[in-house]
């Protein structure tokens, strides 16, 4: 019998490879040469909260590092984020005073038109990008107006133009529809063109799945739903073929950027969209996915950087050409100390 520490007998023959991918793997700097995908800042774009009144910035309990600004804060931190190189915002605003109809999301002087403004004056050159929704504004905190119990698709629809074009005519780069309400792009669109906003973009939450994961953004925003869940409009999380179709029906109906959200579960759809559109795509790292890698961290579970960059390096690998996430400016440092 041979021993465990015998060599192989002679005459055991085993195939050479004959493909051998670790030619690329033995240096760093082979390694850097051919890898497929890098971590642009330019293509990272910060989520930012806005709130009323005045006051340093309150932190969100389950997102470490993330704040909600007073718009006077929000334009100053705009400008940091310039200076490190990056080159886009997401903003979500909060209301003054809510009502069933969530009315102040479409007020001019509302705390988006009001940042969006303050932002513009500031750094001129950012992209801002605001989320068009009801959440943040409606008392019950439904995405969108509630007629016998259920969200009224076509009467959100209306809201959401209106909310749309407020954000265009203070000088919003981009508006982002996120209610998943059926013919929301189509109707944002007309809205803009019907004001004169035809340079109005419109980045569409196309694949927006209901998700666990948007549980610390709620805390952020309070716009958890006082009843019942967002199941009746967001989709559910076992369909492929139907976000697809979703990101489809906003492309036809005048989508300018396809958004997968959230990004770590929707990687399969990154890929198939990839594949079917030539827009560009986007995916949106969430609130929970930022939590759970802060949390892990924490805890001394995970290394914090190096699972971010893995995560996104998944979401740029997958087919997203812009990624939203809580670590842009993370990344923005991090990226400074490599150079
Ligand atoms: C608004 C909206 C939500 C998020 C983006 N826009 C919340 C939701 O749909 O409940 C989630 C973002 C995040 O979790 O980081 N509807």
């Amino acid at each position: 019998m041979p021993g465990r520490k015998s060599p192989p007998p002679p005459g055991t023959r085993v195939a050479r490879p004959s493909v051998r991918l670790r030619r690329f793997r033995r240096t760093a700097a082979l390694r850097e040469w051919i890898a497929e995908s890098d971590i642009e800042l330019r293509r990272l774009v910060y989520p930012m909260f806005v709130r009323p009144g005045r006051g340093s910035p309150d932190p969100v309990p389950s997102m470490p590092g993330v704040n909600r600004y007073s718009v006077g804060d929000a334009a100053t931190l705009a400008r940091s984020l310039w200076e490190e190189g990056v080159r886009s915002v997401l903003l979500f605003g909060a209301a003054r005073s809510k009502d069933p109809e969530g009315s102040e999301a479409w007020d001019v002087d509302g705390i988006v038109p009001e940042a969006v403004r303050a932002i513009r004056r500031t750094v001129p050159e950012l992209v801002i990008v605001t989320d068009v929704c009801l959440c943040a504004y409606t008392s019950h905190g439904h995405c969108g107006v509630v007629r016998n119990g259920a969200v009224a698709n076509d009467a959100t629809c209306e809201r959401l133009a209106r909310v749309a074009v407020t954000h265009a005519a203070a000088g919003a780069d981009l508006v982002a529809p996120s209610a998943m309400m059926d013919g929301q792009v189509a109707a944002v669109r007309s809205a803009l063109d019907g004001a004169g906003r035809e340079e109005t973009a419109i980045l569409a939450y196309a694949s927006k799945h209901a998700s666990a994961f948007y549980g610390p953004f709620r805390e952020a925003e309070q716009s958890a739903p006082a009843f019942g869940d967002r199941r009746g409009y967001q989709l559910d999380f076992r369909n492929g073929r139907e976000a697809l179709r979703a990101m489809d029906r906003d492309a036809r109906e005048g989508a300018d950027i396809l958004m997968v959200k959230p990004a770590l579960t929707g990687l399969d759809l990154l890929a198939r969209a990839r594949r079917r559109f030539d827009v560009p795509l986007a995916a949106y790292q969430v609130s929970g996915e930022y939590a759970m890698m802060k949390a892990a961290a924490e805890r001394g579970v995970i290394e914090e950087r190096a699972a971010v960059e893995e995560t996104l390096a998944a979401v740029r690998r997958a087919g997203a050409d812009l990624i939203v996430t809580y670590y842009a400016r993370d990344v923005a440092r991090w990226q400074r100390g490599r150079r």
